[in-house]
């Protein structure tokens, strides 16, 4: 395929913080928020978070830096530019791509309408004290399903304006607020009577947990959603860069922007369990516990609480939403460099397909649990494997060349093509395998034979 005339029209960043504050918030979402606190705290504290950063520096850092590559090497859409580059055998690697942004961001959309119900109701003082039973209540059913098309609505709207007008516009005042939302509240976290031996709980070095089965597949499960890897969301964001970033800098500033955030939003989280001794409500790492136990803990501070509440679930939403525009996303730039679509048209179609597929997951938590543990925790993996395959063995000198614009040392670019092309794949397939069962159990709950 020549280059289609279409790439020198196509949007474009207007700025490297444009850039930049996207792809931190397509990383910054809700697996920083609810995910890694409880990930971190049930792997050995201290001890995980170490692990968890090796993982992010060995695997995760250089398969960004492959994405970055790949997206601006050819101007296009993951789903054309695989394709493009390796040749037909690698077209399926673009469609898991874009299974994976219907997949995720169908039952994402879900769990971000709670946090809409959640900040809305927050304001308005209306949410009752037994937040379990309301919970219960808003999680499923036609109220979650509201709130799921609702949410969709406002992230279709935003890729509809385009690159610029709707995607950079809205990460520049989004991630800001977010930033100061969650600065604040961990300060305040801090302030707090009794919350101190949250902090210990949460960090607590455990070396014995490191050596658990399965411990090191969470934490490459966790680096891959977080960062927001193996999908081709970054890829297709960095599609849209024109200048010459050094894009192994640009990848490492965003992860640890994305750890940094997790980090601090474990130091929000533990010292609100143990100021409030909501340790009852927290049922293990399950999705209710943000939803249930900490409105319960701000319940008890008045009127602060209604303001911290708020506060709080702003904070999500927030997170949710730059998260949610990068998937669809991918899914919408695969159409238009794909098929010729308006912008308008195909993401108002991807967006109402990805809509209804997230019904059944509005509608039950088993499916939606399920969901996540296919798409998030292995698809992104099997794609995260698929980049690190065709960057390091298929289009590796392509690519080390992209990279040089940036990256000059020959040194960092050595270790670099180490990385992709041996570390990641051995540790990838490890993680696969032990993810398996897990997964089979998921396929087995969605066809309802569990
Ligand atoms: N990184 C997002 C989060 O932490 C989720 C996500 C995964 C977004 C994959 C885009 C692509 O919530």
């Amino acid at each position: 395929m020549a280059a289609s005339p279409v790439a020198s029209q196509r949007d474009s960043w207007a700025t490297r913080l444009g850039f930049i504050l996207a792809a931190v918030g397509s990383a910054v979402g809700l697996g920083n928020m609810w995910r890694f606190p409880y990930v971190a705290s049930e792997g050995g504290g201290a001890a995980f978070v170490m692990l968890y950063l090796a993982i992010v520096a060995v695997v995760g850092i250089p398969l960004m830096t492959a994405e970055f590559v790949v997206g601006r090497l050819t101007q296009q859409s993951p789903l054309v530019s695989v394709r493009r580059l390796g040749g037909k055998a690698w077209a399926p690697l673009g469609w898991l791509f874009v299974v994976c942004g219907f997949g995720i961001l169908s039952y994402y959309s879900v769990i971000a309408g709670w946090t809409m119900r959640y900040a809305i109701d927050a304001v308005r003082n209306a949410i009752p004290s037994d937040s379990s039973a309301y919970f219960t209540a808003v999680s499923s059913g036609l109220d979650a399903t509201l709130f799921h098309v609702l949410f969709m609505a406002v992230t279709i709207w935003i890729v509809v304006q385009g690159v610029q007008k709707g995607l950079e516009r809205s990460v520049l005042v989004m991630m800001p607020i977010l930033f100061l939302l969650l600065a604040g509240l961990a300060v305040w976290a801090g302030t707090l009577e009794g919350g101190d031996p949250g902090y210990g709980y949460y960090l607590r070095p455990d070396l014995g947990a490191l050596l658990r089965p399965g411990i090191l597949a969470a934490a490459a499960g966790q680096a891959f959603y977080s960062l927001s890897l193996g999908m081709g969301a970054l890829m297709t964001y960095a599609s849209y860069l024109r200048s010459k970033e050094n894009l192994g800098g640009e990848a490492t500033m965003v992860a640890l922007a994305d750890f940094g955030v997790a980090f601090v939003a474990g130091l929000l989280v533990f010292p609100v369990i143990f100021a409030f001794d909501l340790f009852d409500t927290v049922s293990e790492s399950s999705i209710g516990t943000l939803f249930i136990a900490l409105p319960k803990g701000f319940e008890v501070l008045g009127r602060t609480g209604d303001f911290v509440d708020t506060a709080f679930f702003v904070l999500l939403f927030l997170a949710a939403l730059s998260s949610a525009i990068s998937l669809l996303e991918v899914v919408v730039t695969a159409m238009i460099d794909r098929w010729g679509w308006r912008r308008s048209r195909a993401a108002l179609v991807a967006g109402g397909a990805i809509t209804l597929l997230g019904v059944p997951s509005a509608f039950d938590l088993d499916f939606l649990g399920a969901m996540d543990q296919i798409t998030g925790n292995f698809l992104l993996l099997v794609g995260g494997l698929g980049i690190a395959f065709f960057v390091g063995w298929r289009i590796f000198p392509q690519a080390d060349a992209e990279l040089a614009l940036g990256l000059e040392s020959p040194g960092l670019r050595r270790t670099w093509g180490v990385l992709v092309r041996y570390v990641a794949p051995v540790i990838l397939v490890a993680v696969l395998v032990s993810a398996w069962p897990a997964t089979w159990t998921a396929v087995r709950t969605l066809l309802g034979l569990e």
